[in-house]
């Protein structure tokens, strides 16, 4: 399906990624806040210039359910500190030992392996505070949301994928066992966030289910698309280091199926997403664009 030509979505996600960089300005503790060096490392990957993917996409997903804003929130800035937690221990030596994040020094190359340990458990557990603090609906108590997040970060979703991406390196997968890593490590986080956005909403039964494909597809097509920019894109282009799945042997859609093939997977993925949204009947404008330009993107 095109992308309705009449929405800007570049507009759009500058307008909400300011909204989100402002409530997580105000929501997390200063970096004049004691312990200092804690509270300027969890800012030091936190405002690197991510590009708000998961928060965005809880707004849009509320917004497309008739939601507040403001009642978004909450979970939409509780998901983006799980993602930042997740990348600084990602990038530890212990793990992908990775020395650039978001076009930065990873948080382990400023601040110290100790340090980029504690602000990954800080940013984890501010996450659940952030998400204590959504307004209950009608049909959705705080505590669904809770265990929502709870689940999605936990050792079954994206723990798990972490843990099969940690024992696959060096071994040959296969498409399905690859799948399984794409589907925790990264879609598990996308679906969430856009449930979240729904719950805050008060969504309907149906509207949840459709988040729930929606953010499975494009969720997964964004892990298929980050495999491919591994290895078509630089490093200045990606803000991290480029090449690294292949240096560190790692199984990926490009290395398993090919780059051709993995790029009429992530296509095909994407349509998945769009037709997820069918329930919205064309009102979902803004999740349209963004799996649109996911599919498109280019870091
Ligand atoms: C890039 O997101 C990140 C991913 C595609 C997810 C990768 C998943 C992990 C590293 C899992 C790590 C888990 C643990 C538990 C350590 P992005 O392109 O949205 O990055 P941005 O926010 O910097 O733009
Ligand atoms: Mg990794």
């Amino acid at each position: 399906m095109p992308p309705n030509a009449s929405f800007d979505l570049k507009q759009y996600a500058r307008k909400h990624a300011r909204i989100v960089d402002q409530a997580l300005n105000k929501l997390l503790p200063s970096a004049r806040t004691k312990p200092g060096t804690i509270h300027r490392a969890i800012r030091h990957s936190l405002f690197a210039g991510g590009k708000r993917v998961r928060p965005i996409l809880a707004l849009a997903a509320a917004e497309a359910c008739g939601g507040e804003i403001e009642n978004a929130l909450p979970v939409a800035c509780a998901v983006e500190c799980i993602h930042t937690y997740s990348l600084i221990h990602d990038d530890l030596p212990a793990l992908d030992n990775d020395d650039f994040r978001r076009g930065r020094p990873a948080s382990h190359k400023v601040f110290g392996e100790g340090i980029a340990v504690l602000a990954g458990d800080a940013l984890l557990t501010q996450a659940f505070e952030l998400a204590a603090q959504a307004k209950p609906t009608p049909r959705y108590p705080v505590s669904d949301m809770i265990l929502d997040l709870a689940k999605t970060s936990g050792s079954l979703q994206l723990i798990a994928g972490q843990v099969a991406d940690l024992e696959g390196e060096g071994q040959k997968l296969t498409r399905s066992k690859l799948q399984y890593i794409h589907e925790r490590k990264t879609s598990a986080l996308l679906t969430c966030s856009a449930r979240l956005g729904g719950m805050s909403a008060n969504c309907t039964p149906t509207q949840l289910q459709a988040l729930t494909d929606f953010g499975y597809h494009i969720g997964l097509a964004f892990q298929v698309i980050d495999d491919i920019l591994d290895v078509t894109q630089t490093s200045e282009q990606l803000g991290k280091t480029a090449g690294k799945d292949e240096a560190a042997d790692k199984a990926t859609y490009p290395a398993v199926v090919g780059l051709k093939k993995s790029e009429q997977i992530a296509k095909k993925l994407t349509d998945k997403a769009f037709t997820a949204l069918q329930p919205f009947r064309g009102k979902a404008v803004a999740l349209e664009a963004m799996a649109h330009f996911l599919l498109k993107r280019k870091n």
